[in-house]
């Protein structure tokens, strides 16, 4: 019984809960008309009153009411009743309201155009005022039912609302009008709306808006009674262009929600449905495909876009990364949404966009697709929750492009120039957190530095300028990381103590650091006197802030402050893959930690060859490039060696050899020609020395054993390799397991990289590796039936002479320094000349 009572009480609770998100707005002013009407009109829960009311007023020389019968209506989310009747104008005449609160009101007009006796409303051409702004200007209601929704701000006691016939020939009409007001901060005035190409925008807040689609994704509709402000919500099929790539998807679990995202910016039906990539394309078709959503609009205006986002589809948090498009311009990449919810799934966002009328053609399309920065486990997929496109009122020059471009909007050109070339572009609009900009920013980070994602945009203030030419990545997408203040980095370095340096490079040193909330980073010091200065510099921040992978090492932020050119890295815990091999003192990794670390990096790279559309060729991959973080997890470091791979129509990226001897590709070495096989010929001489446990280049060795890729590759043509195996673990190898690992280092180190396997066959050759050293059979059995002689040369002693440079004798001192320093730490070394 007790226990039934319960259910019962939390069975009314719920309801209470729920039903309460309809009662938790209650407009001040709310006007509901069913105009021609005699009597009072019940739709869901509101009444819509008789129009000869009271509390409004009507001034018309005529009175002319039309009606038809209900099953004359089309279906329209069960208000069908309110377009019975209208009230039909002859001549000029006006409604007028009285208005309580100032501020933003929403005004609906319903229109459905019959014919009644004499009034043939279907020829009906119109225009709609109010004192201020016109709202419809010769209209001609579509045959069907239509609502027209605008969204204004009302400053005076009352409220006029006139009609008035096109001609004296013509009459107006009107089925139902709804006036309500809404909260003033639905629509927020802020810089953070940003225009593509121009500045932000500024003065939303004071438009009047009219909303021209309000759209549900997932294939659900939106009734008004589920809304607290009775929108309806369209759903998108009608708009989806090639359905096969998208599927509706829908949650059942409850829906969180950011500060300031409440109730009445979306109910939560909006958040809980989405459309998605389908399966077929997730599975089949991988990366590239646009979900498209295509709008008729008028070419002459300009457009409020708001998206809703809510990750609903994902099992983990940052496992979603999509593009956003209007049009043609990126409104966001790689778009992680768990950024902004503070890692929780399932929590409501919004972003907005302004179009301007300039760049306004009759379609608008809106594309969601997968984004290139995958960590490489997830399962691509996009999204799109709900979508607002809003008519900005009025000629275009009413959206206040503001004038006087601040030095940060110069700036923001700049790097659309500079860095995205001919690329129209960007950039996007978040409002999210406006609360959460108040509060957090300060509290949650170090008040030193300041994130200059999108969401921090408010903060400009506390940004500086750019100096040394380096464009502010104000407003650019969120996910490039953050502009620390030199200040910040001075104190997370203990003022650049040498103490903590763990790493020289020819671009400078590397200081390992721990920032206020205790993040321990590495942060690179350019050398001001570098001569590559600038262009690595940027070429750095550009790549790595693209490029985001579980095996890639991530950038954190920059300082650009002072001629400062510094970097900040996330921390590796167990420094170097070299470190571990030899040298060091640190214990042996085993057999299948170091497959593992082969994988892990293989993934990497295969990621840089492939995630982008364009290759992404590293051109230092070697064993100290390779950083291992706490869990011993592999990621490649150091691309400001990389150079942008071939396009199309080139096979090769000429340019000035740059690597470390011993890993150098030959072919390249001789032709002086780049493509992505010169790092898998390198990666291959990575496979020998996790394989061996030397360097690569020992000048203190017999001639014929100075160079590990020479030397492994006679014992592997020999069929031998076992010979030159870390004996601290060749015993544990499986010889197929080392057979395919040999015949993988043959294929990557052949002659011309036309033989060469691609990054990802290595990848699964290493995983084929990995899968026959873990079959059954049982360690010990295989050990002891097919034990490998221990039969390799000593070769422990280690010469600082290794990577001898090709280009540059700073790297001698480079890796002098790095082998003392190598114990420890993390590095992030730049091997030779920049
Ligand atoms: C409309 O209201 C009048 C009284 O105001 C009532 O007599 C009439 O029956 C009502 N008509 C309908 C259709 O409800
Ligand atoms: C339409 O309205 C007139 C009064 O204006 C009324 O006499 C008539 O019955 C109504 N017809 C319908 C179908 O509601
Ligand atoms: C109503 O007006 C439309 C458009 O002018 C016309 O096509 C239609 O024939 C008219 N209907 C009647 C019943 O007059
Ligand atoms: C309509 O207005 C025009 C001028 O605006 C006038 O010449 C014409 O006579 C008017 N027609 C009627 C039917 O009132
Ligand atoms: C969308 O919903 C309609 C009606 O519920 C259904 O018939 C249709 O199959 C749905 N479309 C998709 C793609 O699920
Ligand atoms: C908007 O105003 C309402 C109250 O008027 C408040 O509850 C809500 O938090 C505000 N939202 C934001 C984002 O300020
Ligand atoms: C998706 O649309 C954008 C914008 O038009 C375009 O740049 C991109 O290439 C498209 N992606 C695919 C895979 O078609």
């Amino acid at each position: 019984m007790a226990i039934r009572k319960i259910q019962v009480s939390i069975l009314i609770l719920a309801i209470t809960v729920i039903s309460c998100g309809h009662c938790s707005f209650t407009p001040t002013d709310h006007y509901l008309i069913d105009c021609g009407s005699l009597n009072d009109t019940t739709i869901g829960n509101r009444v819509f009153q008789a129009d000869d009311s009271v509390s409004w007023t009507l001034k018309s020389s005529s009175n002319n009411l039309a009606n038809i019968s209900e099953n004359m209506v089309p279906s329209y989310y069960g208000m069908e009743q309110l377009f019975q009747n209208a009230r039909v104008f002859t001549e000029p005449a006006s409604y007028t309201f009285q208005i309580r609160k100032h501020g933003r009101h929403f005004i609906r007009l319903y229109f459905f155009p019959f014919v009644y006796k004499s009034y043939n409303l279907t020829a009906a051409s119109f225009s709609v005022l109010t004192q201020d702004i016109t709202l419809l200007n010769d209209f001609r209601p579509p045959l069907n039912v239509i609502v027209k929704e605008f969204s204004l701000i009302i400053s005076s006691d009352t409220l006029s609302l006139s009609f008035a016939p096109s001609t004296n020939m013509s009459i107006a009409f009107v089925n139902a009008i709804e006036i309500m007001s809404v909260p003033d901060n639905l629509t927020v005035d802020d810089e953070s709306i940003i225009h593509p190409v121009r500045t932000s925008y500024q003065g939303l807040s004071g438009q009047a808006l009219e909303t021209i689609y309000r759209i549900n994704m997932g294939n659900q509709s939106v009734w008004p009674d589920d809304d607290t402000l009775w929108r309806f919500w369209e759903n998108d099929q009608k708009y989806l262009i090639s359905k096969t790539l998208s599927q509706p998807f829908s949650y059942r679990g409850q829906i969180s929600r950011n500060d300031g995202v409440s109730e009445e910016i979306a109910p939560d039906i909006v958040y809980a449905t989405a459309t998605e990539l389908s399966d077929f394309a997730q599975t089949t078709l991988s990366y590239s495909v646009n979900i498209t959503w295509q709008f008729n609009v008028d070419a002459k205006s300009s457009y409020f876009i708001r998206f809703h986002f809510c990750d609903i589809v994902s099992d983990a948090a940052s496992s979603l990364l999509f593009n956003v498009y209007v049009n043609t311009w990126l409104a966001d990449g790689n778009l992680d949404l768990s950024e902004r919810t503070f890692r929780r799934l399932a929590t409501a966002v919004f972003l907005d966009f302004v179009l301007e009328a300039d760049d306004v053609s009759d379609i608008l399309s809106i594309k969601v697709s997968p984004g290139n920065a995958l960590h490489g486990d997830e399962t691509p997929n996009a999204i799109l929750n709900g979508l607002e496109i809003m008519k900005i009122n009025g000629s275009p020059s009413s959206g206040q492009t503001s004038g006087t471009p601040t030095g940060s909007n110069k700036n923001f050109k700049i790097i659309l120039g500079s860095s995205l070339g001919a690329i129209a572009v960007i950039i996007i609009a978040v409002v999210l957190f406006f609360i959460l900009r108040k509060k957090r920013p300060a509290k949650q980070y170090s008040k030193t530095w300041v994130p200059f994602s999108a969401t921090g945009l408010t903060s400009h203030s506390t940004i500086t300028g750019t100096s040394n030419g380096i464009p502010s990545m104000d407003g650019q997408n969120g996910n490039l990381g953050y502009r620390f203040s030199f200040i910040a980095v001075q104190e997370a370095t203990n003022n650049f103590d040498e103490n903590l340096v763990i790493g020289v490079g020819g671009f400078g040193k590397v200081y390992k650091a721990v920032l206020r909330d205790e993040t321990k980073v590495a942060v690179k010091r350019g050398n001001p006197k570098s001569q590559q200065g600038l262009n690595e510099f940027r070429t750095e921040i550009e790549l790595l802030s693209r490029l985001r992978h579980r095996h890639l090492v991530s950038l954190i932020g920059y300082c650009d402050e002072k001629n400062e050119m510094i970097l900040v890295y996330e921390y590796m815990e167990n420094g170097t893959l070299k470190s571990h091999l030899y040298g060091s003192g640190l214990p042996s990794l085993s057999w299948k930690q170091r497959l593992e670390i082969c994988i892990g990096s293989a993934r990497g790279l295969h990621y840089l060859h492939t995630g982008q559309a364009m290759a992404v060729i590293h051109r230092d991959v070697k064993s100290a490039n390779i950083l291992l973080d706490e869990n011993l997890l592999a990621k490649v470091a150091d691309f400001g060696l990389s150079k942008t791979g071939p396009e199309l129509d080139q096979t090769h990226v000429s340019t000035a050899v740059k690597g470390s001897f011993g890993y150098l590709d030959p072919e390249y070495y001789r032709r002086q020609q780049l493509t992505e096989k010169s790092d898998v010929y390198s990666f291959g001489v990575v496979l020998l020395e996790v394989l061996c446990a030397r360097p690569v280049i020992n000048p203190t060795l017999p001639r014929e054993m100075v160079n590990l890729a020479e030397w492994g590759m006679k014992w592997q043509m020999k069929g031998e390799l076992e010979q030159v195996a870390d004996v601290r673990i060749a015993r544990s190898i499986k010889p197929e397991s080392l057979r395919k690992f040999g015949l993988t280092i043959e294929k990557c180190l052949a002659d011309s990289g036309a033989e060469r396997p691609s990054m990802g066959d290595v990848l699964w050759n290493l995983e084929y590796v990995l899968q026959l050293q873990e079959a059954d059979g049982g360690d010990s059995e295989i050990n002891s039936i097919n034990r490998i002689p221990e039969l390799a040369p000593q070769v422990g002693n280690i010469s600082t002479m290794e990577n001898t440079p090709v280009v540059d004798d700073s790297t001698l001192l480079n890796d002098v320094t790095e082998t003392s320093m190598s114990k420890v730490f993390s590095q992030l070394i730049k091997s030779e000349g920049r």
